[in-house]
Parts: C-alpha cells; sequence; structure tokens
C-alpha cells in the first residue's frame, strides 16, 4: 500500500513537469507571431492618409486629404478600364508628369480631376520608402 501511494505521487509530479514545459513553449510560440507589423502595399496603391497629405505639401501647398481621396477614387476607377491600376512605386518620379498628360485624355477626366489624380501619385512618391 505504501509502495503504490509513493509511485502514484511520483507519477504526479512527472505530470506537473510535463505541463510546466509544454506551457513555456506555448509562451514563446506567442511571443514570436504577435511580432508582425502590418505593411501599407507594395504597389503604393492604398488609401492616403495623414503622413501622405503631410509628404505631397511641400509640392503641391493647397493639397488636402479630400483631394488626394478623389485622386485615389480616379486612380482605382477610370485610370484602371484600360488596364490594372500600375504600381506608382515602379515608376520613377521625373516620369510620372508625363504619364499623367498622356492618360489623362484616353480616360477623358475634367482638369480638377486631373489636378486631383496628380497630387494624390505624387504624394506616394513622396513617401515611398527607400
Ligand atoms: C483608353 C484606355 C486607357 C485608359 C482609360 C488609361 N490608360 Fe494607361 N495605358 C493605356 C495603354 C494602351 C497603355 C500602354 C501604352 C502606353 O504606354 O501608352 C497604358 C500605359 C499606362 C502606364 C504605363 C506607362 C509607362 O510608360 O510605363 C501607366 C502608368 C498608365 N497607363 C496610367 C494610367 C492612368 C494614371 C490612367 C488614368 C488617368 C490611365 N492609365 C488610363 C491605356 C489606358
Amino acid at each position: 500500500m505504501t509502495n503504490f501511494k509513493i509511485t502514484s505521487f511520483a507519477a504526479a509530479i512527472l505530470i506537473i513537469a510535463a505541463c510546466h514545459s509544454k506551457k513555456k513553449t506555448t509562451i514563446t510560440t506567442t511571443t514570436v507571431a504577435s511580432a508582425a507589423t502590418p505593411a501599407k502595399s507594395t504597389t503604393g496603391i492604398f488609401e492616403p492618409g495623414e503622413e501622405e497629405l503631410m509628404a505631397v505639401k511641400t509640392k503641391f501647398p493647397d493639397a488636402t486629404l479630400p483631394i488626394l481621396t478623389e485622386g485615389h477614387a480616379i486612380y482605382t476607377g477610370v485610370c484602371a478600364d484600360c488596364h490594372k491600376a500600375k504600381s506608382i512605386y515602379r515608376i520613377p518620379e521625373e516620369k510620372w508628369q508625363g504619364i499623367i498628360d498622356r492618360m489623362a485624355p484616353k480616360a477623358t477626366i475634367s482638369a480638377s480631376q486631373k489636378d486631383a489624380l496628380t497630387k494624390y501619385v505624387f504624394s506616394i512618391k513622396a513617401t515611398q520608402p527607400k
């Protein structure tokens, strides 16, 4: 009888030890998984925010968030009718004005829509990660 008690006591210690080491592993895994940070986009096509507005104001002081938002809607709307919306990041900054001048008549957008589109594109270029 005494022998049996000792055996079950030893078994209980083993179980506790096993559970304890399992718990440790779980905690480590959770810490690693939560370290990921969200990325904006790899193409530069996303809803502009305060960061984009502040960055584009050096080039266009009269830019506003509603103007940039309108530009984004045009870029993902009528500018994506013939082809998919092209990566803004992939095209060098100095090429953009010429492309917009060439594409605006194709899309038959108004002068103010072209203005909004231009401000949006340059706000994205101004905040492009190096
Ligand atoms: C009527 C169809 C049509 C519409 C609308 C259109 N595109 Fe295009 N786009 C084209 C074609 C065709 C090409 C490829 C030939 C070329 O570069 O001219 C092109 C090429 C491009 C390129 C690549 C140019 C390069 O040199 O790599 C970009 C960027 C682009 N379009 C942006 C836009 C934007 C911004 C708008 C909205 C203002 C727009 N497109 C609207 C037809 C269109």
